[in-house]
């Protein structure tokens, strides 16, 4: 008995709203989807609090990615800027982990724009976080392999202390560059002729050459998306990686920055002076970024581009949930439902549930064009209409493998 999964080869779950995994997360909706899985917002019916929910299918040919994830996030418990694993399991179908439940990815944030460019406050700034994290993934000894917009996201609006903060996500292509035994870091000996790993657009030339990535590469990427915020990269419209690869080389910093501060050349200059075993020097891009900063007089506290947008669009939203619809009005005086977690809790008994929240508010009530295209992109790779959700199972497959502790997770770790 499995109803409320499907899953496919290519490591995609297909959870239903409702669906209860391990008897405790309760699918709201979907996130997002990508090469190595299918990522939910869930409620926790034991702490009452939404989080994220990453699942892979068993039966995917190659091994389990987000085994090797999990392994990743494990080692980023208690670092500011990335998701904190809360645990990890495998049923019978899928395995997945649950994680703090981030905002938007920057991808949807950046593209609030439409054809407007980001300013380079904006830029910098998150230039600023995303150098910071890099940091501390590195000196850990992993290097993420598939820095973009889509695997970075700002923190939750429903927590003001990080609302404001740049994430790291995505460790699915992540890997050490470095092990520990008997308490000493110890590089792992560089691989020649690498399969590729990461995506076109953004990877460095390293990349596209087989080399094996390493610190250096992750900034390049960095370098890349920066730059694309304030013009579109030369190669946005080429398909073929060879012919990206040829673009690249092609392209000088002058050309890549034409529309950016010309400082930011120093640091792909340095990045250039880099090879596997060298650690970047982050002090020298750090003081890059805070002299442009200073020049063009940005302080770290200014909003974001996106956040009017943003703030536009929570708005509407909210002036929507003033006027109920007849069908809600009926509904909400036959149950008052004041927060999506009470809604959930209240019904986990019971066979239905309301959840009050406004998820994927769209923004076609505003007059902004931009806005709405952005929604209704937003809506699309997130999925609407979630004010209801049926609780499709809340016993356990009795198939199940059982949930076990993300310690039990990382015994035996392939792929290495
Ligand atoms: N913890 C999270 N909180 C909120 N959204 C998330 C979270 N993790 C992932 N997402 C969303 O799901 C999308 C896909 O997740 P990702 O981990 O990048 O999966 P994949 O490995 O399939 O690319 C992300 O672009 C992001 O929009
Ligand atoms: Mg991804």
């Amino acid at each position: 008995m499995s109803h409320g999964i499907e899953c496919n080869e290519f490591g995609n779950v297909a959870l239903k709203t409702g669906y209860v995994v391990g008897k405790r997360y309760v699918v709201m909706s979907r996130l997002g989807e990508g090469g190595c899985g299918t990522v939910y917002k869930v409620f926790d019916l034991k702490t009452n609090k939404k989080l994220a929910l990453k699942a892979e299918a068993n039966c995917i040919e190659g091994g389990s990615v987000l085994k090797l994830e999990a392994q990743i996030l494990r080692k980023l418990i208690g670092k500011p800027q990335f998701p904190q694993m809360k645990w990890a399991g495998k049923r019978e179908k899928f395995s997945y982990v649950v994680m703090t439940l981030l905002g938007d990815s920057l991808s949807y944030l950046l593209r609030l724009h439409g054809s407007k460019i980001n300013s380079i406050s904006t830029q910098i700034r998150l230039g600023v976080q995303l150098l910071h994290a890099l940091k501390t993934l590195h000196d850990i000894g992993v290097v993420h392999r598939d820095i973009k917009p889509g695997n970075l996201a700002m923190g939750h609006p429903d927590s003001p202390e990080s609302m404001h903060t740049l994430y790291v996500l995505d460790f699915g292509l992540a890997r050490e560059f470095m092990l520990q035994t008997n308490g000493r870091w110890e590089f792992r000996r560089r691989r020649n002729d690498c399969l590729f790993r990461g995506t076109s657009r953004y990877c460095s030339l390293n990349v596209h050459e087989k080399g094996d990535q390493c610190r250096a590469d992750d900034l390049w990427s960095m370098m890349y998306m920066l730059a694309e915020m304030r013009r579109a990269l030369p190669w946005r419209k080429l398909q073929e990686k060879a012919d990206v690869q040829r673009c690249k080389i092609n392209t000088t910093d002058a050309v890549l920055f034409m529309n950016s501060p010309s400082k930011l050349s120093r640091i792909t200059s340095h990045l250039r002076t880099l090879g596997y075993y060298n650690r970047p020097d982050y002090g020298l891009i750090y003081e890059v970024f805070l002299e442009i900063m200073k020049e063009e007089k940005i302080k770290m506290d200014e909003l974001y581009d996106w956040e009017d947008y943003v703030q536009q669009r929570d708005a509407a939203h909210k002036k929507r949930q003033k006027l109920p619809s007849k069908k809600s009005q009926a509904a909400q005086s036959a149950e008052p439902v004041h927060s999506p977690g009470e809604g959930i809790r209240k019904q986990a008994s019971q066979t239905s549930l309301k959840s009050a929240e406004p998820v994927n508010p769209s923004a076609e009530a505003t007059n902004d064009p931009t806005l709405v295209t952005a929604a209704k992109s937003r809506s699309d790779e997130k999925g609407v209409g979630e004010e209801e959700i049926n609780i499709l199972e809340t016993q356990d497959d009795p198939e199940s493998w059982g949930d076990f502790p993300a310690d039990d997770f990382y015994t035996n770790p392939t792929g290495l």
